[in-house]
This record gives C-alpha cells, structure tokens and sequence, in this order.
C-alpha cells in the first residue's frame, strides 16, 4: 500500500542522513518490512555479540522485544542510546518470572538445601536465567554465582553451571530448561516444576531433594503450540520432510522432531540443505514465511497451521522505526531503554560469564 511505501521511503531518508551515526539490529522474528532495514539481523546471541562489538554508532534502535533492547543496553557503550521503537514491545514469558517471585523461589530453595558447598566445592543451586527475562533477573544470577543462556548455548552454560552448583534453578522457560537438560542425560524425574513449595501448591520434599534442575513454571505463547499431531501431519503429507522445532517447544515435539535448535540454527540447516529439501519448521511465522521467500528452491512451511506471530515483536511496527529515526535526526532521543547501574552492574556479570562460557 502506499502508505507502506511511504514509511519505507521516510525510514530509508532517515537512516541516509544518519549514516554510521545510528545502527538498526533486528531480530529474525521481525516483520519484512522492518528487516530490510536491519543492518544486522540474528538471533538472541548475536544480536546481544553485535551490541557488545560496540559499533561506531551513537544509537542502537533494536527492533526486537524489550529483555533484547535490555541486553543490548548493557553490552554497549555508556554514551550509546539503546531506542525501542515501541516500548509495548515486551516478551509474555520474559514477565512469566520477577524478581520479587524469584526472590522468594531462592528464598525457599536455600531453607531446604542450605548454602554450604559440597565436598567439591559445588554449591548447592545456580540460578540461570534464559536470555528472555528483564535484566533485574540477569542481575540476580549476577549475584548468585549464576549466569545467563540463550537458546544456542543453553547446554554450554547447564554444563558451566553444573561445574560449581549441584543443581540448577532455571527460568523462566520451563521447556528449554527441560529439552536442554534432557539432551544432556538428565532424567526428567529430576526436573520438577518449579509451583512454590508450599502447602497445597508444592513439590514433595523428596522430588525436591533429588532434583537436578528446578523448572520455572514459564512457556512461550508461541512456541507451546507446536505438537506432536502435527509433526505426524507434516510427516505423512511429506514424506523425507525434515522436522526443527525452536526448543522453547515442548519436550514431546521437540522429541518428535528431527532436530531443534535457535533461529540461527534453523536458518544455518535451510541455507546449507540440498536443493528440493523440504522443511517442516516450529517458529515464529514471520521468519518461516521469509525463510520460504529466501529459499524458493525449498520447500518450507509452518508447523502450526494457524499463522501463529509473536503479537509483541510485531508491535515493531514500521511506522515507530520511522519516528525514532526521524527524531535522532532532529537530535531528539525517544524510547531509550536504560538499566539503572545497581541492577546493570550484576546483570553484566551474569552476562559476561555466559559469553565467556565455552563449549
Ligand atoms: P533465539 O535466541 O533463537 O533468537 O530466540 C529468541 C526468542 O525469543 C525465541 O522465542
Ligand atoms: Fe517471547 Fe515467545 Fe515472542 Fe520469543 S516468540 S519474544 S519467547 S513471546
């Protein structure tokens, strides 16, 4: 439509004129209309490497989910602007654990381990958050001798943290918590879920006390629609279709699949395939459908039938990048993300810990 153009025509002037002085990361999950204009897109990881990498840029506009802009905030440099063009722009299971819920979580989970390292040295929890949670929790783990992960190091970062902890508390994503943990031979019995251990809503004590990896009752509205029925659709209408699921699925889809992994890792497979492949994939429809677009000589579609977008990524609406760009053009910053520096300071050590963290 024209006003679509129209916003293209004002976005691409504004950034003209801006040049080096502004830098537009974008996050796979975006819409077209707004990767185009991406100087770089990627995942979670790269996106957050990309902002440490600190480029020569006064302002970073991240059009990507609130926990991102966060991230970006904290890895860059102090005299750097972090823009979110629509500060609705959250993520559902970021806000599925604070820090006052967590808190109290830790709380309980030391009046029933206690805090004394074992013979190893190991203590008896690490708190790990997954990259979607607010930068409050990243400065918890910060605090706590723990750390963060994203989907394409979370095994890398279990392993840290099992190094010096006997077990784990993670959060807030109970599926890639329970799939990664999985994949490294943990017996699900050892994973409860994590519902208070209080009377009436609790785990029993013994499941508490044999438990490796305490769960965060927290799921992606996006990702928990991928099932199993339709891995067995997908299979008996292609057969030889080859199944990646995000591991924010659920463990029986992620089983079902032939592989999971991040959206890097989802766009790696597809790019490197053989001509004629045909791909079954469970992610966020915005990128599937330009993965589609990208590589005609594939055939790609969506796990879930029903177009399933995540509805905040999407708040990025072409028509805020256009006003950001165009208010730095006037001198005028708007929607700056900033993490206050008591919480900013552990949020970096949970960070730094995981980017230092080696397979
Ligand atoms: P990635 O780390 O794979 O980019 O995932 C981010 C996300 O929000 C998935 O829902
Ligand atoms: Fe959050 Fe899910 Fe959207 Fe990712 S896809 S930003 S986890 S709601």
């Amino acid at each position: 439509t024209a006003s679509t153009l129209e916003l293209a025509a004002r976005i691409a002037a504004a950034k003209q004129i801006l040049g080096s002085r502004a830098v537009v990361l974008g996050h796979f999950y975006q819409r077209d209309e707004v990767v185009q204009f991406a100087d770089f897109v990627g995942d979670s990881f790269q996106l957050a490497n990309e902002a440490k990498a600190k480029p020569d840029a006064e302002a970073i506009i991240f059009c990507g989910v609130h926990f991102m802009a966060e991230t970006a905030d904290l890895l860059s440099r102090p005299d750097q602007a972090v823009i979110l063009p629509n500060l609705a722009a959250g993520c559902s299971m970021a806000d599925m654990a604070d820090i006052d819920s967590v808190t109290e979580c830790w709380e309980q989970l030391e009046a029933l381990y206690g805090t004394e390292p074992d013979a190893d040295g190991r203590v008896p929890v690490i708190p790990v958050t997954y990259m979607n949670s607010s930068a409050a929790l990243k400065g918890f783990c910060g605090e706590h001798g723990g750390i963060v992960c994203t989907s394409s190091n979370a095994a890398t970062v279990l392993e840290w943290a099992f190094q010096r902890g006997q077990r784990v508390l993670f959060f807030p994503d109970q599926h890639l918590g329970r799939n990664t943990a999985k994949a490294m031979g943990i017996p699900v019995e050892l994973m409860p879920l994590w519902r208070g251990n209080k009377v009436g809503g609790g785990n029993d004590a013994q499941t508490l006390t044999d438990a490796r990896v305490i769960l965060w009752n927290g799921f992606c509205s996006v990702h928990k629609r991928f099932t199993v029925a339709q891995i067995d659709k997908a299979r008996a209408e292609f057969p030889g279709v080859r199944v990646i699921v995000h591991p924010e699925s659920p463990m029986e889809t992620v089983d079902a699949a032939d592989e999971s992994g991040s959206t890097d890792y989802i766009q790696k497979a597809i790019a490197a395939a053989e001509p004629g492949s045909t791909f079954a994939i469970g992610t966020e429809i915005n990128m599937v459908q330009r993965l589609a677009a990208q590589y005609p000589e594939h055939t790609i579609f969506c796990l879930d039938p029903v177009v399933c977008p995540c509805s905040t990524m999407y708040r990025i609406h072409p028509g805020y990048l256009a006003w950001v760009l165009e208010s730095l053009v006037r001198g005028e910053i708007v929607n700056q993300i900033t993490v206050p520096e008591d919480v900013a300071v552990p949020a970096r050590v949970a960070l730094e810990r995981m980017l230092a963290a080696k397979p």
